[in-house]
């Protein structure tokens, strides 16, 4: 999405995967790497010098706000980290004043919220990119950590197979999203009642994604197998129906041995193991998950970099 509310220059925000397109993504991922590359032998990487990020969560977080703030740091810049319960957005001041206000005063915000309208409410009206830090529609920046992982160990994702196992979530409709513009294919299984919605995974065709009701016919074969919690954030009060519903989703050694031998696992974290996955599959050796947390660091520093400098 962009919006040209910058003295006409159009600003380019991440709200969702497709905000970007599959060359930009070649461009991040090497840039990434880079960037990583770097910062393991500590050499200043100050591209973001005297930029500030503003931080807006209205739920927990340690991931997306730790990477999110320390990447920041080692741009050279600063963060500004503001909640609902410590700010004017929890008492009810309107999205778009706070963008007005926000935007005018930092080069770029981050925002975890509920509602995907909110996020593109706020990008409306403000200045600067705003990069989606998870909604209950899309969490694009896991994704990108992710796909970066899976290059890391696999090499190219295009054509490749990634079996979903679980809630049909925002995590499930970014991999949807991703699949159509990176050119590979998903395999999804949801209990019943849980299905992805492809209007709301904003998905042009099927042609990408493939449903099965047996969680093991979607591993079979897979490259890739993931999962996440049965309980996103904002729908505990569905706590013990999810947990009937989700019984047979919970991602074990036999749906491994059904993947591909040399099939990763990935889980974005936080991880419930018994519930959404076996320990000994979370901890196992085809488990990538520290890694994937850990790229979320690399990743954002570089879609931080290109929304503020576009392509260096
Ligand atoms: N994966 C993820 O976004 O983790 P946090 O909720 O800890 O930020
Ligand atoms: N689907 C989960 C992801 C947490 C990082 C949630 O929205 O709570």
């Amino acid at each position: 999405m962009s919006s040209s509310l910058s003295a006409g220059v159009p600003v380019r925000h991440y709200l969702q995967f497709s905000d970007l397109t599959a060359s930009d993504y070649a461009y991040i991922f090497e840039r990434a790497a880079l960037i990583k590359k770097k910062f393991k032998t500590y050499e200043k990487h100050h591209s973001l010098a005297d930029r500030t990020l503003a931080m807006i969560f209205e739920k927990a977080s340690t991931r997306t706000r730790v990477s999110f703030e320390a990447g920041m740091y080692q741009l050279g810049g600063s963060v500004v980290h503001l909640t609902t319960g410590d700010s004017q957005l929890g008492r009810a001041e309107p999205i778009e004043d706070s963008a007005k206000v926000i935007s005018r005063m930092v080069d770029l915000v981050m925002i975890r919220t509920y509602e995907q309208t909110k996020i593109e409410s706020f990008a409306a009206h403000s200045r600067v990119p705003v990069i989606n830090g998870l909604t209950n529609e899309f969490h694009p920046c896991q994704i990108l950590a992710d796909i970066f992982t899976y290059i890391e160990h696999r090499g190219a994702i295009a054509g490749k197979t990634v079996a979903w196992v679980g809630d049909g979530n925002n995590m499930a409709n970014t991999w949807l999203q991703a699949s159509e513009i990176l050119g590979f294919k998903v395999h999804v299984s949801t209990p019943g009642g849980y299905e992805v919605d492809q209007a709301v995974a904003g998905l042009r065709s099927s042609d990408s994604y493939q449903v099965f009701s047996d969680p093991m016919e979607a591993c079979a074969g897979a490259d890739l197998v993931t999962t996440d919690v049965w309980t996103s954030m904002g729908y505990e009060a569905e706590n013990e129906a999810r947990k009937l519903a989700f019984n047979d989703w919970c991602v074990d050694a036999d749906m491994m041995r059904a993947a591909r031998p040399d099939a990763l696992f990935m889980h974005c974290l936080p991880a419930h193991r018994g519930e959404e996955v076996e320990a000994d599959v979370i901890d196992g050796p085809q488990s990538v998950v520290w890694d994937e947390a850990e790229n979320r660091l690399h990743v954002q520093k570089a879609l931080m970099e290109f929304l503020l400098l576009g392509k260096l």
